[in-house]
């Protein structure tokens, strides 16, 4: 079931996505943190930020619309209070990082490269919920590949860009960045949508807009995982949507090296773990050996 994201292997494909799994302590009694392929965790800043106010979270029909706004304790805190908890796994670790500044994003970065127990960062250009930073520069090109310098220039460890579906062509933004030195590229974010309260007349989010992720954004997710491959050389990891071993299972096939399961951690919290059993189960039923064998088997 091992995996390679170029220099980063993972035990199996299967990672959980930033925002959705807190710091991993917060889901060590329902999940066995050491059969994860990877944990990324909730996205970090230079210093701890509230997030936006509530309400923040609505349930919509097909997956959940959240306004959070990379609420986090900030890169001091999570080494010394929530790293120490990691590395008690074998299980990779990845640095979800967001800046408002390139220079927040370099600080960040070489924070996180100079501590032990961090073996790859996640770099998120694409957050919809915050006023600065996020989206913004994950949406043109230039700026997109300046970030994942900067980056770069800072750290040793491999960097994934993540990317956002907010934007008129993901594959032009995922040639920028790998040109800019990307280790790997992770995609989709959330997509910005809204409710309307019909009793008030208002919106359900107090922030207007929020980040649509879940089933709903799965179609999506893999035209855009798609589109991506056939313009870049770099390992991908797909994300949206992912419930199943079936959805995961798509992302495999299509070319994804790994994926990454989000929005399904809140409604099951064992969803990681029986998606991993449901890919071997898969393997089994069709005499696959390594799931490796079925990367990229797309027939087009
Ligand atoms: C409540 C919530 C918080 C999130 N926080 C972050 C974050 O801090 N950094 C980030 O890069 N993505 C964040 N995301 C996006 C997810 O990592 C993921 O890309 C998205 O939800 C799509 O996957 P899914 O449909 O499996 O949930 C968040 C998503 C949700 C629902």
């Amino acid at each position: 079931m091992a995996v390679h994201l170029g220099r980063l292997k993972l035990k199996n494909p299967v990672i959980t996505a930033s925002g959705t799994f807190g710091y991993g302590e917060e889901y060590a009694d329902y999940v066995d943190l050491n059969k994860l392929g990877a944990i990324v965790v909730k996205g970090l800043s230079l210093k701890p930020r509230l997030g936006n106010p509530p309400p923040r979270i609505m349930e919509t029909t097909g997956g959940m619309l959240n306004s959070v706004g990379l609420q986090n304790i900030g890169v001091d805190v999570f080494i010394e209070e929530k790293l120490p908890f990691l590395r008690q796994y074998d299980t990779a670790v990845i640095a979800n990082i967001y800046g408002e500044t390139y220079d927040e994003y370099k600080k960040v970065a070489k924070k996180l490269s100079a501590v032990k127990g961090v073996h790859a960062l996640e770099v998120n250009i694409s957050c919809p919920n915050v006023k600065k930073g996020g989206v913004s520069f994950g949406s043109d090109p230039k700026v997109a590949a300046k970030v994942t310098q900067t980056v770069k220039e800072e750290t040793s460890l491999p960097v994934i860009v993540k990317l956002t579906p907010n934007v008129t062509d993901i594959a032009a933004i995922a040639q920028a960045v790998e040109k800019a030195g990307a280790d790997a590229i992770s995609l989709i974010n959330t997509l910005t949508g809204m409710a309307v309260d019909l009793k008030t007349r208002k919106p359900y989010l107090r922030n207007i807009t929020g980040g649509l992720s879940g089933p709903a954004i799965k179609p999506i997710a893999l035209r855009m995982v798609w589109e991506v491959l056939q313009r870049v050389s770099v390992p991908v990891i797909g994300i949206g949507g992912i419930m199943t071993a079936e959805d995961a299972l798509e992302f495999l096939i299509l070319g994804a090296q790994a994926v990454q399961i989000g929005t399904a951690n809140f409604i099951n919290p064992h969803a990681t773990m029986e998606i991993i059993e449901g890919i071997k189960d898969y393997l089994t039923a069709n005499k696959i050996k390594d799931v490796n064998e079925i990367i990229g088997t797309f027939q087009s």
